[in-house]
């Protein structure tokens, strides 16, 4: 069956509908496409565990792709702050373009705070059930302003970063994610084979 749009934004433009379907690239990679979302405060090992995620399922042969908020906000989304109404654009362009890469039949993994709980819906809802995968990244504001890799807690605590997650803007936990990871206490290793493992019980791929 061939994908069309879940909503008309562009009424006067028409849906051209492809011949090489998901299903057909699907079958070609031996998985299916989905998106794993990875959401909890910066600090807290979303990119890290994403990446290690993918290095596993690329070396098992799956085609793969990570978007990382610290780098789509060079491109993409260079034009938005941290306003909620910016993270909100933010997500919904992530969302569109994991959307994109999940028709082309990748494992798309995604890995940015992504604060609010409506916006993290919002995405869920673009796609079919099964299609979205939560993965909250459970780090305690302690731990994640102890480690500050970036600096970033405390150039916020100093006051040179205004509307920072966890500090003087909300952060929003996943009432009912597909997985949570505690990346605050719980190794690496450990947490990237608790992510493999609910990937492959829903089917996404078999490893
Ligand atoms: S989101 O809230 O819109 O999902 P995103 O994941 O794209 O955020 O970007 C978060 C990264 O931007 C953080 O890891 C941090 O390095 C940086 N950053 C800069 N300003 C802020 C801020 N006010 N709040 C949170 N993160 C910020």
């Amino acid at each position: 069956m061939s994908y069309t749009p879940p909503h008309q934004a562009s009424p006067k433009v028409v849906w051209h509908h492809a011949s090489v379907t998901r299903t057909r690239r699907e079958s070609q990679n031996g998985h299916r496409g989905a998106i794993i979302w990875f959401t909890g405060l910066s600090g807290s090992g979303k990119s890290t565990l994403a990446h290690a995620v993918e290095e596993i399922l690329h070396q098992r042969g799956c085609r793969t792709f990570v978007l990382d908020g610290d780098n789509v906000r060079h491109g993409l989304c260079g034009d938005l702050g941290f306003s909620a109404q910016d993270r909100h654009e933010n997500i919904r362009r992530i969302g569109e373009v994991a959307r994109l890469f999940m028709e082309a039949g990748l494992i798309v993994l995604t890995a940015f705070i992504s604060p609010y709980c409506a916006d993290r819906a919002q995405v869920r809802h673009m796609v079919a059930t099964g299609d979205f995968i939560e993965i909250y990244c459970n780090a305690s504001i302690e731990i994640c302003e102890m480690r500050d890799v970036k600096g970033v807690y405390r150039k916020a605590r100093a006051g040179q970063i205004r509307q920072f997650t966890g500090i003087s803007s909300p952060y929003e936990a996943p009432e009912n994610p597909e997985l949570t990871v505690k990346t605050g206490t719980v190794s690496l290793e450990a947490c990237a084979q608790q992510v493999i493992g609910e990937i492959t019980n829903r089917g996404v791929c078999t490893l």
